[in-house]
């Protein structure tokens, strides 16, 4: 806190940390030499991170403290910290990262140009994360860099990746290999593509339309419209739930609107809307994150527009727009920073099984493991 006496703000944080003895089941903190804004699962314990300074990062995978997953003897496990377990070094900022499941690979992409890294993340007993080689995007140059979807279909490691909407690919990952190309009319740019089923993938574009394609079918992608309220300035995010006859889509816009829609009923406009309670003002787009919680339906995260991760269950919202609270707000990351000024989240990434387990980093280099307790389940579960 700038200007603010160093007891003042030590009083802050005890507070803080009393209180949140009574809010989070767990919570550990962990401090990078450098911020990173991707994290990504490699394990159900461990997750892959990397910085985005404009010259070298590190990158590495990060085993979470053993203490939060000791079940019986939680008291008797001492060890909460969390531990460097491979790392490497990349030659630029890394601005996307996917893991392949079933591999030991993640491919990056640096945001300058839409080639991908790919990397492996140990090999022969190493523990140096080594670059192997890496995979040709269909454009040079692209502002704000490639989105990358990956999976492992057919035994075969299958990753998708593109700036634009005129330049997704799917490409096979040992060889290199295009297996499909998106063709489409117009070069809008993604802000996320993501598979909703082995052959379903959507590619959504920052202004809200997002096209939905089946790689069997020959036929024209699906455009799904953006939502109605969208004005010509408004940037969008999409995260969408897995499973193709389910899937449910969340779209949040740079003015703190989200809507809720149904992927197989285009037309029908919106199941529910909200106005999110967030400032808006002075964010970096580049940082926003909108995701869905895995296990708890209807649960949605949001963050980058300052420096919490807020959990909102979009259950409750009708079609009207309403404003929402926030159900749960993590505050840890400001909360700790001693400037107050500045201190955003940079990503976040709900724990695939766990259910109100979720990890965070901030631009101040910190990173956080936390498991919420939701207050309204009278139980504390
Ligand atoms: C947004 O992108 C879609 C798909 O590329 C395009 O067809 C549409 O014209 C764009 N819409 C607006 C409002 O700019
Ligand atoms: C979210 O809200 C709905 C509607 O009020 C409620 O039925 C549901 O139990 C809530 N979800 C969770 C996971 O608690």
């Amino acid at each position: 806190a700038v200007g603010m006496e160093e007891t003042e703000f030590d009083d802050i944080l005890d507070d803080w940390f009393i209180e949140s003895l009574k809010t989070y089941r767990d919570l550990y903190v962990y401090q990078l030499e450098q911020p990173t804004k991707v994290i990504e699962w490699t394990s159900g314990k461990s997750v892959c991170i990397a910085g985005y300074s404009s010259s070298k990062n590190e990158i590495m995978e990060l085993c979470l403290p053993p203490k939060l997953f000791a079940d019986e003897n939680k008291a008797l496990c001492a060890e909460r910290d969390f531990r460097v377990v491979h790392g490497g070094l990349t030659d630029g900022p890394v601005h996307c990262l996917r893991h392949i499941p079933g591999t030991r690979c993640v491919v990056t992409n640096d945001g300058r140009s839409s080639d991908l890294q790919v990397w492996e993340l140990e090999g022969d007993n190493s523990d140096v994360i080594r670059r192997t080689g890496s995979l040709e995007g269909r454009r040079g140059v692209s502002e704000g860099g490639s989105r990358i979807a990956a999976q492992c279909s057919l035994s075969q490691p299958q990753v998708l990746h593109g700036a634009t909407s005129s330049d997704v690919q799917l490409t096979q990952l040992t060889s290199g290999q295009p297996l499909f190309k998106l063709e489409t009319t117009s070069a809008d740019p993604l802000s996320s593509l993501q598979f909703v089923s082995d052959s379903v993938f959507l590619a959504s574009c920052c202004n809200g339309s997002i096209y939905i394609t089946d790689i069997r079918i020959s036929a024209a992608p699906q455009l799904f419209p953006p939502p109605a309220s969208s004005g010509d300035s408004t940037l969008w995010w999409t995260d969408a739930t897995a499973g193709l006859s389910t899937c449910k889509i969340v779209r949040l816009s740079s003015f703190g609107q989200v809507e809720v829609s149904d992927l197989r009923n285009p037309g029908r406009g919106a199941v529910s809307r909200a106005q999110l309670d967030i400032q808006t003002h002075h964010c970096n787009f580049d940082n926003i994150r909108v995701s869905w919680a895995p296990v708890l339906d209807g649960y949605i995260a949001v963050s980058g527009f300052g420096g919490t991760v807020q959990i909102y269950n979009s259950s409750v919202w009708r079609s009207e727009l309403q404003e929402a609270q926030p159900l749960f707000e993590h505050r840890g990351h400001s909360v700790s920073s001693l400037s107050t000024d500045g201190i955003t989240v940079t990503s976040h990434v709900w724990h695939p099984e766990w259910p109100r387990m979720l990890l965070s980093a901030a631009s101040d280099s910190s990173v956080h493991v936390w498991d919420w307790i939701d207050p309204s389940v009278s139980d504390g579960n």
